[in-house]
């Protein structure tokens, strides 16, 4: 039932080319330019013209929600709140006839994010779903909705549930983005033609795994460590440290990289493992000093890389290397080995990867 894998999680993250692949099949043409979610497609009009989107979600399902927002508002130019369904339920929350609302959910089952969509509809506004088990509680409440189709996950930590989301969010933003005319013809041939290719991508990243093994070997004992990430990377952060600290045990904290200086800094010294998203792209030079300042005070770093980024390579104590692709798709890729290395390091401290202690795998109560 493993496939020949010693645990569920170690499985997902490897089956992780085939569900992104299994997610975009009939939604994506390259040859013929073409994106569509058929499950949506009554709503497109609607999508459109929205004021604004709100998405609702907990937990790892939050994080590819805030992937999303940087999707929709880069893409579409629609305003985007990501909101934790259980902050959303208890706030009274302002919302009328003409909002969107979007839930993100793993199982289908999650009770806070159910009873926000519930509130929502309560107040009329249109609601769709991202699920992945199919006939869920959440995908019969909603209007309509897009499935994952990430297949089963078992492990209580969700991995290619995460980047099937990511996927499903990346599809909307770009069907929106056509129907809006918000996205020029050459730049959405170069992210479709990019998202084809994330798969096999994903497999060149997993073949790192043993690089990734001796990384997690020489941080196992840390009891702390910190993400940074900017942009679109953030929630590859928030998302990295989530991972870690479900599993392993080790506290962990993702962060806007120049949010460090107004506070966590005063936590580097040279016990804390930096583990530093620093893609080639926009915010690229930022990062680099963020780096810099990491190293000023004896910080380890651990840095995803684009290939070939010889700068980093000189400042990191350690380096992933990633393939190049789109700034949009970037969350595809630098999340696998931030997954594998938490995954050695649970392993590694002796720690049920599968079924961490205190943690369910849909946690049904409020
Ligand atoms: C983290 C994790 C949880 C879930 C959260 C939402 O690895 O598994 O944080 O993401 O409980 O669950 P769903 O997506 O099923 O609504």
């Amino acid at each position: 039932e493993k496939g020949g894998y010693e645990h569920f999680m170690l499985k997902e993250i490897h089956e992780q080319p085939r569900s992104i692949r299994d997610c975009f099949r009939g939604r994506l043409n390259v040859e013929k330019g073409w994106v569509g979610l058929g499950g949506i497609k009554d709503y497109e009009k609607q999508l459109a013209n929205a004021k604004r989107i709100i998405m609702v979600a907990c937990g790892t399902s939050w994080h590819a929600g805030l992937v999303g927002e940087y999707l929709f508002e880069e893409l579409t130019r629609i305003p985007v709140e990501v909101e934790y369904a259980s902050e959303f339920r208890y706030r009274n929350p302002i919302i009328s006839e003409e909002d969107i609302v979007i839930a993100i959910s793993q199982s289908g089952e999650t009770a806070d994010t159910l009873a926000a969509l519930n509130l929502a509809k309560d107040k009329g506004a249109t609601i769709l779903g991202i699920c992945n088990v199919v006939g869920s509680s959440i995908s019969r409440v909603t209007d309509a909705g897009s499935y994952t189709h990430a297949g089963p996950e078992i492990g209580v930590a969700s991995t290619k549930a995460f980047t099937a989301q990511v996927t499903v969010l990346t599809l909307m933003a770009l069907t929106i983005a056509r129907n809006k005319g918000t996205l020029k013809e050459s730049d959405f041939r170069r992210i479709i033609t990019e998202l084809d290719l994330i798969p096999e991508k994903v497999s060149r990243i997993l073949d790192k795994n043993e690089k990734l093994e001796e990384i997690s070997k020489v941080y196992k004992d840390a009891s702390n460590a910190l993400y940074l990430g900017r942009g679109i990377s953030f929630p590859v952060a928030l998302e990295g440290a989530l991972k870690l600290k479900e599993i392993s045990y080790i506290h962990a904290e993702g962060y806007p990289a120049a949010e460090m200086k107004h506070g966590p800094i005063a936590l580097i010294d040279e016990e804390m493992p930096v583990f530093v998203i620093a893609t080639k792209g926009t915010s690229y030079e930022k990062v680099v000093s963020n780096i810099q300042e990491v190293k000023a005070r004896k910080g380890k770093i651990i840095a995803v890389i684009t290939e070939g980024d010889e700068q980093v390579k000189g400042m990191a104590d350690h380096y992933i290397e990633i393939p190049e692709t789109d700034d949009h798709l970037v969350p595809l890729l630098a999340t696998i080995p931030l997954q594998l290395i938490s995954y050695h390091v649970a392993v590694m401290r002796g720690a049920n990867v599968d079924q961490p202690r205190n943690l369910a795998k849909s946690v049904t109560v409020e």
